[in-house]
């Protein structure tokens, strides 16, 4: 397996291009099985969570071609309505092909998702909707089995906790069902305004874009091929802007995308960063000499913090000069890195869904193991700034969802190598 070296203590300094936005191509991606003509998507990152998704519509008969940064995807036809458990164990996102299966087939059998392991992440939501919408859900070998012979038909959907996946769901699913549907306390994440944009271009008539409200009108005689840019990625933005203010360095963040960023670029301020926009993206930079201030951050759905940030935001409070809080409300169980920013020295007290941060003078470098992927994160973050030698273990966890991660940060000043 394998591991990343840092050797850390040095500021950051120099520029990052941000990549295309891994969970804005996933959903993407999958919005290509809604179309029988050709879909073509450009800025796509080189990560494996893209690579596992393309297999899984290769499984069910999705042409995926990959050039550079391009992908161009072609489901002229469905030739198989079950998504593999080898695959969909891998990854939350891939579940999400059951709306297009079951609007485009009738039918579908999907594999109960994988994923980080954050916590329990049930999918009674999305079944919840698709059976309002006249699908019949079951769970047959621990696979999701639907059918919707007649098609799907639009339905009045009141969620009743904002989810970020059930709401990408049931859209598709909405985009292709006859009548009107409409998704109250729908999450509002700049990804699905980018999915709901996308459906548009697509022929869908969708009401309500950015907002907790979605009506849709379904165009259930069928939908076009499309052409998107993937945009940029704000939780990669998000980690790069901490580790430049963590290092005590100067990082210009290409094609940040600064508006989509407005809460944790608050807590970076508040903590001590400077913020500077420019015409090629964003700036972060700390004068090393001056400490960080503390800080208390609550996650929640955006526009709040993002839990993607939770990590890697509390290694930067490690080293914080006072007390902090991190509150965790979107997943039960994202503490998971907690005891391995322990190893480089960090203060870190849990309490029920609080993180309570004791700010250290100094991490000191250590071996430690990636539990999941934003976690990996600060692990990196912590291993950059701590003084000595580390060692991070389990990195295929990193390469889901941060592309070329060593490239970016060694052509920055990082003392950073890949061991096979
Ligand atoms: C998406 O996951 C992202 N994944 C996650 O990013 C992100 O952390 C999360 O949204 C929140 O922003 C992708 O976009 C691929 P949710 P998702 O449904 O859709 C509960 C990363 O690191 N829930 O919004 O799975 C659930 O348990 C990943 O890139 C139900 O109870 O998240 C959680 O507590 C990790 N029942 C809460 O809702 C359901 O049926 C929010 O989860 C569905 C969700």
């Amino acid at each position: 397996m394998d591991k990343i070296r840092i050797e850390g203590g040095s500021p950051l300094i120099g520029r990052i291009p941000v990549s295309g936005a891994k969970n804005a191509a996933l959903s993407l991606m999958i919005a290509s099985l809604l179309t029988d003509e050709p879909f073509h998507l450009e800025n796509v990152p080189e990560l494996t969570d893209i690579a596992i998704l393309s297999q899984v519509l290769e499984a069910l008969g999705v042409s995926v071609e990959r050039s550079e940064r391009r992908l161009a995807l072609h489901a002229g036809e469905i030739r198989s309505a079950t998504a593999p458990y080898p695959l969909v164990s891998k990854m939350r996102a891939a579940f999400w092909v059951i709306a297009p299966l079951l609007a485009r087939r009738g039918e579908a059998r999907v594999s109960l998702p994988g994923g980080d392991p954050i916590g329990l992440r049930p999918v009674n939501l999305y079944l919840q909707g698709l059976e309002k919408m006249g699908a019949e859900m079951t769970l047959e070998g621990g696979y999701i089995v639907g059918k919707a012979r007649k098609g799907l038909r639009g339905a009045k959907l009141n969620m009743p906790l904002v989810s970020v996946g059930a709401t990408q769901t049931l859209l598709m699913a909405a985009a292709l069902a006859s009548g009107e549907t409409v998704i109250a306390n729908a999450a509002m994440e700049p990804e699905i305004v980018c999915l709901a944009e996308t459906l548009i271009q697509m022929g869908a008539k969708i009401k309500g874009v950015g907002t907790r409200r979605l009506v849709v009108e379904g165009r259930a005689e069928g939908l076009r091929g499309a052409t998107c840019h993937v945009p940029p990625d704000r939780i990669e933005a998000g980690t790069y802007a901490a580790a430049a203010a963590m290092t005590g360095g100067s990082l210009l963040l290409e094609k940040a995308p600064v508006r989509q960023m407005e809460k944790p670029l608050a807590c970076l301020k508040a903590m001590g960063a400077a913020l500077e926009e420019t015409e090629k993206g964003l700036r972060v930079s700390r004068d090393a000499r001056a400490p960080l201030r503390p800080c208390q951050i609550t996650t929640s759905p955006y526009p709040g913090f993002p839990t993607d940030l939770q990590a890697q935001f509390m290694a930067l409070m490690t080293i914080a000069n006072g007390a902090s809080t991190m509150t965790e409300t979107v997943f039960e169980n994202r503490f998971l890195h907690v005891a391995e920013l322990a190893r480089f020295g960090a203060s870190i007290a849990i309490s029920e869904h609080s993180a309570h941060i004791r700010g250290v003078s100094g991490l000191t470098g250590a071996e430690v193991m990636a539990t999941d992927l934003r976690a990996s994160a600060s692990l990196i973050l912590a291993a950059l700034a701590a003084k000595g030698s580390s060692v991070i273990n389990r990195i295929y966890h990193l390469d889901r969802g941060f592309e070329k991660i060593e490239e970016k940060l060694s052509g920055c000043g990082a003392r950073i190598w890949r061991e096979r």
